[in-house]
């Protein structure tokens, strides 16, 4: 049983002993401890998210931190780390899925997930993926932006509307350019990209594409985005 406890003066100690394999440093911080990247990035409030700092515990033991911004309709998770000697035992989706459960009870404005991930990091691509996350664009230290909704995440989700079958809509939305796609341009419009970063368009397309309906109704901007994340 996973659950995420906030780090705090009781358990920053322990949270800084969770490790990460040397060759997998630089998947997900720039430095160790990766927790105390965690504290510093949460009191400077980085990319003005409120940070929230986290340590995933699994049966009274210390398996992983990670850190959650929030401060809109768009959540992000940063620094996930399941620790060297807990990795493959399945707390890694345990961990984000009680993100999301979290997310979705303390956080009712939040209705997507985004993270960035190095494209090496295929293993914890493999993961995203399985939980709805698609790449919507490329940072300018070539990381993924990808993003899934929390519905998805959570799997409290029933079923998505039908999307118009439309001929030329279809034809349309596969155009790298947009030209002429007025759906999916807006759509891919309404997820806003911070300065400098790269809109991905053909995944950007195809994550559009699929959420056409669903983004109808749930239609929202993406705040301000990490462009460095390590
Ligand atoms: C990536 C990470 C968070 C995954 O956590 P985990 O507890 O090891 O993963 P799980 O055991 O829950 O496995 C979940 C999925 O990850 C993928 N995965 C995990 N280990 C894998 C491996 N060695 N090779 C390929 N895929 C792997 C699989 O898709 C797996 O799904 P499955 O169990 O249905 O096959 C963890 O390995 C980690 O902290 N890695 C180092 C730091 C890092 O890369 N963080 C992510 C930054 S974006």
């Amino acid at each position: 049983m996973i659950a995420l406890e906030p780090i705090t003066r009781e358990n920053w100690r322990a949270a800084l002993e969770v490790a990460v394999q040397p060759e997998r440093l630089q998947w997900v911080a720039s430095r160790e401890p990766v927790a105390l990247m965690i504290l510093a990035k949460s009191y400077v409030r980085m990319d003005s998210q409120v940070w929230h700092p986290l340590l995933i515990v699994s049966d009274d033991e210390n398996v992983g931190v990670v850190a959650v911004g929030t401060g809109g309709d768009v959540a992000w998770v940063h620094h996930f780390l399941i620790d060297e000697r807990h990795q493959g035992r399945g707390h890694g989706r345990s961990a984000m899925r009680a993100i999301g459960e979290w997310l979705r009870d303390e956080f009712p404005d939040v209705t997507r997930v985004g993270l960035n991930v190095v494209p090496e990091n295929t293993a914890a691509f493999a993961l995203y993926r399985s939980l709805g996350f698609e790449r919507v664009g490329t940072t300018l230290d070539r990381q993924w932006i990808t993003m899934t909704w929390l519905d998805d995440l959570t799997g409290s989700l029933i079923g998505y509307d039908e999307r118009p079958r439309d001929a030329s809509r279809r034809k349309s939305s596969t155009n790298r350019s947009c030209g002429g796609e007025v759906s999916v341009c807006a759509l891919f419009a309404s997820v806003s990209l911070p300065r400098g970063a790269q809109s991905d368009t053909s995944h950007a397309s195809s994550w559009a594409d699929g959420r056409a309906a669903t983004n109808r109704r749930r239609a929202g901007r993406m705040p301000g985005h990490p462009l460095e994340h390590r």
